[in-house]
C-alpha cells in the first residue's frame, strides 16, 4: 500500500474555511455527542448527523480520518493503475472520498455525492468551493436514502464508514446496489472487529457475485485470520490546531484504524498479480525484517526477509503495515 499520503492541505484549509464563526461550545459538544454514538454498534434508526452543529463537528473531528483511510486505500488502486473518470459515492456526507479520490486520481472527471443528510451535503459543497482539481471543484451532492439511490454507471463506488449506520439486510442491499452502478467497488470501515465483520461480509458479497478482488487479501480464499483476530491498518492524520482543541488532545497526530475492501467487476480485468500483504508493523530487526502477512496461497503467517535478499531486503526494510510484501 502507498505511503500514508499527507493531511491534504487544501482540505485542511477548507476545513478552517467553513469552521470560521461557527459556536465552539456547540461544536464541542455535538463532537461529545458523536464521539458516544460512533462508540455504539447498534444501527442508527435516525440520522445520526441531525444537526448544522452535528455535520460540522463530524467535518472538524471525523472527516480528517475518514479521508486519511480513504486516501491509503485509494492512493493504493492508483498504485495498482486503476483511473476511474467516473465516481459515485454512496452515503458520502462531507465528501472525504470525493476528496480523497481526487488527491489519488488525476483521471477523475465526474464526482457524486449521494447522502440522506442535507446540511451534510451543503457543507460539503462548501467545502470544494474553489477546489483546486476541476472534478472535486464541480462535484455534485445529492439527496438519497439507501434503497432508492439514483441509477448510475461509474467506474468507482465508494461505501466508505456507512455500513455500520444500517442493519445487516441494508448493508447487503448497499453492496449490491454499489455493484449494480460501478465497475469498482470501494468499501471502508473502522478497523474494529465489528467493522471488520461487515467488510468480510461485503467481500463475501463481492466474490458470490464473481468480483475480483484487488486489496487487501491476496486471494480470494476465506480469510485465514484466527478467531478472535480481525484484519485492519492505520493511517497517520495530522490533526491540525483546531483538531486538537476540539479533541482535548496533545498529540499532533492520531492513527486512524480502518478495515477495507475492494474488488472490481467480472468483466473487468484485474489488475496486476499480488504479492502477500503486511498485516503488522514489521519488526526490523539487524539483518533481517520479519513479517506477519497474509500469503497469495490464502495462508497466513510469519515472513522473514533477511540481508541476502538483496533489493527485496531493501524494499523490506522500507515496507509497512499495510503494503503489500516486497
Ligand atoms: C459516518 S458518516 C460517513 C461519511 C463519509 N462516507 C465519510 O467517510 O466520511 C455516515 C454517512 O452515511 C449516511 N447514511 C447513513 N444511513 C444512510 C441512509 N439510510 N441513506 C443515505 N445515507 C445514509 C449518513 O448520513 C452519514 O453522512
Amino acid at each position: 500500500m502507498s505511503r500514508t499520503p499527507p493531511y491534504a492541505a487544501d482540505l485542511r484549509a477548507a476545513l478552517a474555511r467553513v469552521s470560521r464563526g461557527v459556536d465552539e461550545r456547540e461544536l464541542a459538544r455535538a463532537t461529545e455527542a458523536l464521539v458516544s454514538r460512533y462508540r455504539s454498534v447498534a444501527p442508527a434508526n435516525a440520522p445520526i448527523l441531525a444537526s448544522d452543529a452535528h455535520v460540522a463537528a463530524y467535518a472538524a473531528y471525523r472527516m480528517p480520518a475518514t479521508h486519511a483511510a480513504l486516501g491509503r486505500v485509494l492512493g493504493e488502486l492508483a498504485d495498482r493503475r486503476l483511473a476511474p473518470r467516473t465516481m459515485l459515492d454512496l452515503g458520502g456526507g462531507t465528501g472525504a472520498a470525493a476528496w480523497a479520490a481526487s488527491g489519488a486520481f488525476d483521471t477523475l472527471e465526474r464526482v457524486t455525492v449521494l447522502d440522506q443528510v442535507e446540511a451534510a451535503l451543503a457543507l460539503g459543497r462548501r467545502l470544494v468551493e474553489g477546489a483546486a482539481a476541476p472534478a472535486l471543484a464541480e462535484a455534485t451532492f445529492a439527496r438519497a436514502v439507501a434503497g432508492r439511490w439514483p441509477e448510475a454507471d461509474v467506474d468507482l463506488v465508494t461505501v466508505s464508514y456507512v455500513l455500520s449506520e444500517l442493519d445487516e439486510g441494508e448493508q447487503q442491499t448497499l453492496v449490491a446496489d454499489a455493484m449494480r452502478r460501478g465497475r469498482c467497488v470501494v468499501v471502508v470501515e473502522p478497523g474494529t472487529p465489528d467493522g471488520y465483520a461487515r467488510v468480510i461480509r461485503a467481500r463475501d458479497a463481492l466474490l458470490a457475485a464473481g468480483w475480483h478482488l484487488v486489496g487487501p487479501c491476496p486471494h480470494s480464499a476465506d480469510c485465514p485470520l484466527a478467531q478472535g483476530d480481525w484484519c485492519h491498518f492505520a493511517a497517520r492524520v495530522n490533526r491540525s490546531a483546531e483538531h486538537r482543541r476540539l479533541k482535548g488532545a496533545e498529540l499532533s497526530y492520531e492513527d486512524e484504524k480502518f478495515s477495507w475492501v475492494a474488488a472490481v467487476a467480472p468483466d473487468v480485468p484485474a489488475p496486476e498479480a499480488r504479492s502477500g500483504r503486511i498485516l503488522r508493523h514489521p519488526l526490523k530487526r539487524k539483518g533481517f525484517v520479519e513479517f506477519q502477512a497474509c500469503r497469495p496461497d490464502g495462508t497466513a503467517g510469519r515472513e522473514v526477509v533477511s540481508k541476502k535478499a538483496g533489493e527485496r531486503y531493501r524494499e523490506a526494510r522500507d515496507a509497512e503495515w499495510g503494503d503489500l510484501l516486497p
